[in-house]
């Protein structure tokens, strides 16, 4: 066993009790990359993946248990003063902002869904600049992370929208952080590191650009589905807790699946199911119009009303029609 530590965060699957290099290894091959993770564990399941008995996986959820600060409780005025904190984003559109209660809010996951060129990645380039902006203009006057897992960040299109709003790009470029994520696992990772740049960085705006196309690649067949599903609700729980944390928004893409069974007269449905769709505090549909004109819908939203917009891809940016 280890030697104590002073805060929680330091502590890693190495000290757990019986958990070397390479259990540690196979635990996180499995998605098991935390001591909250593992605390949350079945026995059964963790001695499946690390290769021991159900006796030993007891112990090392046991210890997980005690370092992870698992069912920690805060005052409701601890709650409430990080919610009077809440603040929202400007989309660049006076509609879609009035469509989403103010903007995109902080301390909360946007889920934006819908087909290829429904204007997803140009939303999420537009909030990065817009991310940047004083208050009183309705930005957050922050940075911003950005995950890309399908190379579509293109700084050329952050300088037009920068420009179009007086802004400096070469300050706005400067504050954009920008990782590729190879692959799912790596994409997870990105949001730990996140974490770290966070304390050096005021960021209030995470993007992850597309959220499920390497789970979806990675994944594939009826067999995978329950793994998948697993790691993607944790990735959500990773990128919630990183909004609370930050009071940042958190902005995600989702492609859909061409499927038979219709989600609002489309033959189409979000990818991740009801893993991202629980998760994600507000859920907008993008959908293709004619020319540059998009619509976005809002779906099940506990706190807004349900309705869509339309709004205008220009060279500027985002903006109302
Ligand atoms: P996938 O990632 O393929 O699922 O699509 P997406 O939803 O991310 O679509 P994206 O945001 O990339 O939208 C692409 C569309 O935005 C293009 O078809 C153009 O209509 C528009 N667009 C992209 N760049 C520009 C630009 O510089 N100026 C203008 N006016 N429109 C642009
Ligand atoms: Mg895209």
């Amino acid at each position: 066993m280890a030697k104590k530590k002073e805060k929680k965060e330091e502590f890693t699957l190495e000290d757990l009790p019986g958990v070397g290099p390479a259990t540690a290894e196979k635990l996180r091959e499995a998605g098991y990359t935390g001591l909250m993770e593992i605390a949350v564990a079945a026995p059964s399941d963790l001695a499946d993946v690390a290769g021991i008995g159900e006796g030993q996986a007891q112990k090392i959820i046991h210890a997980a248990r005690k370092y992870a600060n698992v069912g920690q409780f805060e005052t409701g005025a601890e709650i409430y003063k990080r919610r009077k904190e809440l603040t929202k984003l400007t989309t660049g559109s006076k509609e879609f902002d009035s469509l989403l209660g103010g903007g995109f809010e902080t301390q909360a996951i946007t889920e934006l869904f819908g087909e290829f060129g429904s204007g997803k990645t140009q939303i999420v380039h537009q909030l990065a600049v817009n991310a940047q902006l004083p208050k009183e203009k309705g930005g957050l006057e922050g940075h911003v992370i950005f995950i890309d897992t399908e190379n579509t960040f293109r700084p050329e299109r952050i300088v037009q929208m920068a420009e179009a709003l007086e802004l400096d790009p070469e300050e706005v470029l400067k504050r954009i952080h920008v990782a590729r994520a190879f692959n799912s696992h790596h994409q997870m990772l990105l949001v730990d590191k996140a974490m770290e740049l966070a304390k050096e960085y005021p960021v209030r705006l995470l993007v992850v650009d597309s959220l499920t196309a390497h789970f979806r690649a990675e994944y594939v067949g009826r067999g995978s589905l329950a793994a998948r599903q697993q790691l993607l609700n944790r990735h959500m729980h990773d990128l919630l807790r990183f909004a609370d944390l930050n009071n940042a928004v958190v902005a995600v893409t989702n492609q859909v699946s061409a499927k038979p069974d219709t989600f609002y007269g489309d033959p189409t449905t979000p990818i991740g199911g009801h893993i991202v769709g629980h998760t994600a505090t507000y859920r907008i549909y993008m959908k293709k119009s004619r020319g540059n004109k998009r619509i976005a819908r809002l779906i099940d939203s506990p706190a807004l009303p349900d309705g869509e917009i339309v709004l205008v891809i220009k060279t500027e940016g985002i903006r109302d029609p």
